[in-house]
């Protein structure tokens, strides 16, 4: 930690301060130390105001009501103890704090799983209301990381059976406790193994996918924060359709005839179109991005995997 921002630290715990007063300090050291945001944060400012207040135990979307609060010098010295934390180990705060936050749902979060941030809850709300998506039963999250789309997924749809899988065992028991913990576990299936090989003979008629997609290039890049998270969670190969590839081309198998697939990734809209070329998704806009989730029906899929892969003599066209 830079000498300036130690001596701001100092100054924030010599006398009582006020709430603000700490937030500021907190934005100048982030900012100063050039940390990384994005997992769950958008900016410095967001970064401190959950700290803080997760640190004071007051309500996270509450800033405002407290910011003239007096702070007592315990207080202000284990905030400035965690901010010294987050500086020094480069730990995202969701990892700092166990909890992680999306779309107004509270998730633990540990490095055991990505720390929740997919798009699919938004985009999800959106194919929702455009009718899109309508009263799915049997909803598959593949790639469930913490389960924090699944659980969203399954309070969206109370009636709907609920399955995730991921190649991660760790991740699993994250997942099981966030489904505990939201009291949907009853109606979840939870299977460990790769890709959809957990699902053999099933058949969903939603399918949720946020899987790894960073490319090996910005796998290289990436800053201490996102690299304390699990690198099976991002890496995603040199174009970052390493594992989307296969898993597309059999996804319509696994789908009700009217069923569809919700596909988020990210910034790789370019290579999506590369690996696909002609198959023309329902591009989901979320407030990120326009190109960011494919929605994708399974009659479509069906029809573009067969004409990319000409049937072998004898075998039979499977429409249903
Ligand atoms: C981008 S994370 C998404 C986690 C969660 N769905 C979310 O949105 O927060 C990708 C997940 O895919 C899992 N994964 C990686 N390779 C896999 C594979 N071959 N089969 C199944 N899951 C895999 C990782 O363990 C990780 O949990």
């Amino acid at each position: 930690m830079q000498a300036r921002a130690r001596l701001q630290l100092k100054w924030l715990c010599h006398a009582e301060r006020r709430l603000h007063d700490a937030l500021r300090v907190a934005c100048s050291v982030f900012e100063s130390e050039g940390l990384a945001y994005g997992q769950g944060t958008e900016c410095a400012f967001e970064d401190a105001a959950w700290l803080l207040l997760w640190s004071l135990d007051l309500p996270r979307d509450r800033l405002d009501d407290f910011r003239e609060s007096q702070l007592s010098r315990a207080e202000l010295r284990r905030f400035a103890g965690l901010l010294r934390k987050r500086v020094e180990s480069r730990t995202p705060v969701a990892y700092l704090t166990s909890e992680a936050w999306l779309q107004g749902l509270c998730f633990h979060a540990d490095p055991r799983a990505l720390i929740p941030r997919s798009l699919l809850v938004e985009a999800l709300a959106w194919c929702a209301e455009q009718g899109l998506v309508h009263a799915p039963t049997r909803i598959l999250d593949l790639c469930t990381g913490s389960a924090s789309v699944l659980v969203h997924a399954g309070l969206r749809f109370p009636q709907a059976s609920l399955f995730g899988s991921d190649l991660s065992e760790p991740a699993l028991s994250l997942a099981a406790e966030n489904l505990n913990a939201h009291g949907i576990a009853a109606r979840c299936d939870l299977r460990l193994g790769s890709g959809l090989s957990p699902w053999a003979g099933k058949r969903f008629d939603l399918l949720l996918c946020n899987p790894p997609y960073v490319k090996d290039a910005a796998m290289e890049g990436l800053p201490p924060e996102f690299l304390a998270e699990p690198r099976i969670a991002l890496s995603g190969g040199s174009d970052g359709m390493h594992l989307i590839r296969p898993w597309l081309a059999e996804v319509a198998h696994f789908l009700d005839p009217d069923g569809a697939m919700l596909l988020e990734i990210g910034r790789g809209a370019e290579d999506f179109e590369a690996a696909f070329p002609g198959l023309d998704p329902v591009w989901v806009p979320v407030a990120a991005g326009p190109r960011m989730v494919a929605f994708l029906q399974q009659s479509q899929l069906l029809a573009y995997f067969l004409a990319e892969q000409p049937l072998q003599g004898g075998e039979q066209l499977r429409t249903s």
